[in-house]
């Protein structure tokens, strides 16, 4: 049955600016901060082979199905699930999954946006000059004193998201266009730059090595499934935004007559492009410079620095790398801002602006508690098998990216595969009953939600 709904909140100008937006959400801190420190931590190169078994038999099918049901849908992601399900003679408590997907939000946004500050903070110190000539003991002694420092933390974390809260209640779509068609591709090319730094290091092959080679003799003392399976599934969810409704409420915005198979696969290669080429760009100066690949979250804020610190025109580089990653990760923060938003838009009937204002200010209070996790209030704790030093920040990670996104993945997977019509989902897609839609629904209803119960449980030791 084709739908023919329109969403209140317009439509994206054309099928790129969906691409550009979606790819602006997905490509963000994820990419850049996140993956290299998790690929440190869990096991270099085993983490990236699973990591791309991730992103390709769950992350892309289940992006597919979240597109899918946020176009049919045409609104915010609790009324969407809302809709569809009555219209598919389910539980209206389907709409659930879009509150899950909305308090996800909340949590991600209130720490990403404590990290898109340490960005900001960086561009100034890179633009002073003060990693000239800088070595690892330097770089990271500068790094911890940021990071103990909650004043500035809180300074940075209040600005960031006021620019975020400020997009959102113009609309994300008036800004967006312009931000990710220009800023995007110059962080993709300043990135190559690095991966040229990176390859004139001593320890080009051994970073290279680190990241494509898995290497067995590091697994031995760790568990496969809590240290390397779960946060690289986790990872996979996190950085194509799926599993919260950021990527459904944007195709909400999708015309129907744009593939969104074509988009996602689109969108999932660029994403992990990047995150491939900031590994190549880190690992080697990782090597060269003595650092531990296993130094958790700073990782990036000590390594890529040294690299400034020491290559021709770096303080120029250096500025606007992180000048370039703070708008990577602003074209992401408002997508996680932008679900509570529209829900308050439309179900309790609040202006854009005031909306975009009373969300963004409850994110930025569940931020202070991240801007205390490196300092005043920073603890150590363990789950499934692994040990955590960064308290709440820790916590609030882990419970998002490793939780709540997989399990809103797999309900998506469920919905869209086992309780939607077939002719639905045949319709949306778009892709006829053809071999290609017959592969996505095996792999959608028997592959990504068993892969995802298969992992979680046996990292939290249910199976063992
Ligand atoms: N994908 C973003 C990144 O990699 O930085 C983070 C993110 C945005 C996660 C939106 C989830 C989301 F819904």
């Amino acid at each position: 049955m084709t739908s023919t709904r329109t969403s209140i909140h317009g439509q994206w100008s054309s099928r790129w600016v969906f691409i550009l937006a979606a790819t602006g959400s997905a490509v963000g801190l994820g990419n850049i901060w996140r993956f290299p420190y998790l690929t440190g931590e869990n096991g270099g190169g085993a983490f990236v082979l699973v990591y791309l078994f991730c992103v390709v038999m769950m992350g892309i099918p289940i992006m597919m199905a979240e597109i899918l049901l946020g176009r049919r849908g045409r609104k915010n992601p609790i009324n969407t699930m809302h809709t569809l399900a009555i219209e598919e003679g389910l539980s209206p408590n389907w709409r659930l999954l879009g509150w899950l997907g909305v308090i996800a939000g909340f949590i991600i946004l209130s720490y990403y946006s404590v990290i898109a500050g340490w960005t900001i903070a960086f561009i100034f110190k890179t633009g002073m000059g003060d990693f000239v000539g800088s070595n690892a003991d330097q770089t990271t002694a500068i790094f911890s004193e940021l990071i103990s420092n909650p004043k500035i933390l809180l300074f940075w974390h209040t600005f960031f998201m006021f620019l975020t809260i400020y997009i959102v209640s113009r609309g994300v779509k008036s800004g967006l266009e312009q931000a990710v068609k220009f800023l995007m591709p110059a962080l993709f090319i300043l990135l190559l730059v690095m991966v040229g730094y990176a390859m004139s290091t001593e320890r080009f092959l051994d970073g290279l090595k680190y990241l494509f080679v898995p290497d067995f003799g590091v697994l031995a003392n760790k568990n496969l499934f809590s240290d390397v399976f779960l946060p690289a599934l986790g990872q996979a969810f996190f950085s194509l935004s799926i599993g919260m409704g950021a990527i459904m409420i944007y195709g909400s915005y999708l015309s129907k007559d744009s593939s969104i198979t074509f988009n996602s696969f689109v969108i999932a290669l660029a994403d992990t492009g990047v995150a491939i080429l900031a590994g190549i760009a880190i690992f080697p100066i990782v090597f060269t410079y003595g650092l531990e690949p296993s130094g958790g979250p700073g990782l990036i804020f000590v390594s890529l620095p040294i690299a400034f610190g020491q290559m021709p025109l770096g303080t120029f580089f250096g500025c606007l790398f992180f000048i370039l990653l703070m708008f990577a990760a602003w074209t992401s923060s408002i997508s996680l801002l932008e679900p509570a938003v529209t829900w308050m838009v439309e179900n309790r009937k609040m202006t854009r602006y005031r909306a975009a204002y009373i969300a963004g200010f409850i994110a930025w209070l569940l931020g202070l508690l991240t801007v205390l996790s490196f300092n005043h209030w920073a603890f150590k704790f363990s789950f499934a098998g692994k040990t955590y030093e960064n308290g709440l920040f820790d916590i609030f990670d882990v419970l998002t990216a490793n939780i709540m996104l997989p399990l809103g993945g797999v309900l998506i997977a469920i919905f869209t595969s086992w309780l939607m019509s077939r002719s639905s989902t045949i319709d949306e897609l778009g892709l006829s009953d053809s071999i290609a839609y017959k592969i996505w629904r095996f792999i959608i209803r028997y592959v990504a939600p068993l892969g995802v119960v298969v992992i979680f449980f046996n990292a939290i030791g249910l199976f063992s």
